[in-house]
């Protein structure tokens, strides 16, 4: 099993959010996990231009710097932790960077054999949007998600276990191979959406619209 924890957290090891992903990870402790850790601070990672170039050409990019190796180490995994503290009621911008960055995933549905949790902290313990609007990717790109732990700084006992209950949840949702009904309910209605919308575009986005194709989905 490969896991992929993104932190966007610019105090890294000391991060709260990152402290408590590693719990989540700690939930993990009984399976053959390969895991790595991916702190987006020391990446470099600029924002999306809409060029469209990775819809023409698969994952091609015209911007040169570390967001293709993220997006692939995505691709690569089969449990995702998105961690993120809350920046004014928000993910960072560095987190918003890469999901910018991945409407690839969006389009063909990319992260659909996926579970991926959200990791949220703050000074408020307000996070409830922040944590929903990761939900709202994960299922976006057709993933389902785990769960999600969030907590007001300092972190608790109470939290710590929560976040470790989450990772073993996490672990067998990718084990077994969990299907939630209702995640799968909005993720058929987007691939509808985005079905419409590969037609519509396929002299433009020539290699996302055979992908569509391969996939039989057309
Ligand atoms: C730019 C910025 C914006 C923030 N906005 C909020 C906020 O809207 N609500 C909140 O409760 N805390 C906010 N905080 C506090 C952080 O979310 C909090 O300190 C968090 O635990 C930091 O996580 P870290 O230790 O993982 O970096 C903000 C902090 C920064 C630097």
């Amino acid at each position: 099993m490969r896991l992929l924890v993104i932190s966007s957290s610019p105090n890294k090891e000391k991060s709260s959010t990152f402290v408590l992903a590693k719990e989540v990870l700690r939930g993990f402790s009984d399976e053959a996990v390969e895991w790595e850790t991916i702190h987006l601070c020391d990446f470099k990672l600029n924002f999306c231009r809409h060029c469209e170039e990775c819809h023409k050409k698969i994952l091609d990019c015209s911007i040169k710097d570390n967001v293709p190796e993220i997006l692939k180490k995505m691709l690569a995994a089969d449990g995702i932790i998105l961690a993120s503290p809350n920046y004014i009621n928000q993910i960072t911008a560095s987190m918003k960077a890469i999901f910018d960055r991945s409407t690839h995933f969006i389009h063909c549905r990319r992260l659909s054999d996926k579970y991926i949790a959200g990791v949220v902290s703050s000074g408020s313990g307000e996070d409830k949007d922040v944590l929903d609007y990761i939900k709202y990717y994960v299922n976006t790109c057709a993933a389902q998600y785990s769960g999600g732990v969030f907590c007001k700084a300092p972190i608790t006992r109470e939290k710590i276990d929560e976040a470790y209950q989450l990772g073993k949840k996490m672990s067998l949702d990718i084990k077994e191979k969990s299907v939630f009904p209702e995640q799968m309910r909005v993720i058929g209605d987007k691939k509808e959406h985005f079905k419409k919308l590969i037609e519509r575009r396929k002299e433009d986005w020539p290699e996302e619209y055979q992908y569509w194709q391969d996939k039989g989905w057309l």
